[in-house]
């Protein structure tokens, strides 16, 4: 266990749980994606999670909780999946190890009530702790939420990527925006 669970308060009064994620999470994980997928068009999931496999989840979890310079981390509200992010360093070898790479989402029912800012808050300050010195993220341009969201958290638009995304045949670009932590 790289994280020991928190117990913080969103906007509306109600308590979260934010705890690293485990491989018994997998079902709950899946669904949850398959959701939040479907309520923006700003990640690569689009419609759900069909391609994966529970067993493929189970996996890939086992291997974030057995990676050091990893992190996922999800955030319940009254037992219910409400947000999920993580962290991971972009690569191990020494010149690269500097940089972490970040990826957030939360439930749309939940949004605005500084559960996706409680948990980013959470894995930036895991990254600090393995050395990391730079996050970074890629974000959709019209995602003015995210967008918001992480200028607010003191994350720069630093360039453009064109053509990140292709969605139904259409090109969008994305920012990369860092943080010096
Ligand atoms: C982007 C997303 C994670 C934001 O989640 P959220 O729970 O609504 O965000 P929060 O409520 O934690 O917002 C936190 C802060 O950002 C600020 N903020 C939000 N939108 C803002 C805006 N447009 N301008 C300035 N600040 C903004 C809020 O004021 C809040 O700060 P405060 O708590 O100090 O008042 C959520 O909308 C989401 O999951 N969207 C779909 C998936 C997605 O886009 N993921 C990111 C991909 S890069």
């Amino acid at each position: 266990m790289k994280y020991a669970e928190r117990v913080l308060k969103i906007k509306d009064g109600r308590g979260i749980n934010i705890s690293e994620a485990t491989a018994n999470d997998a079902e709950e994980i899946l669904a949850y994606m398959d959701i939040v997928g479907a309520e923006s068009d700003n990640l690569f999931v689009e419609e759900g999670t069909k391609s994966f496999t529970l067993e493929g989840e189970r996996n890939f979890l086992r291997a974030q909780e057995n990676n050091e310079s990893a992190l996922m981390l999800i955030a319940k509200c009254d037992g219910e999946l409400a947000a999920m992010g993580d962290i991971h360093i972009v690569t191990t070898r020494p010149r690269g190890r500097h940089r972490a790479s970040f990826g957030i989402t939360a439930k749309k029912a939940f949004w605005g009530q500084g559960i996706a800012k409680a948990v980013i808050e959470e894995l930036i300050a895991f990254a600090r702790g393995i050395g990391a010195e730079i996050i970074e993220l890629e974000v959709k341009v019209d995602n003015t939420r995210g967008i918001g969201l992480y200028k607010h958290l003191g994350f720069k638009i630093m360039a453009t990527h064109k053509a990140f995304f292709k969605i139904n045949g259409e090109y969008t670009d994305a920012y990369i925006m860092q943080k010096y932590i």
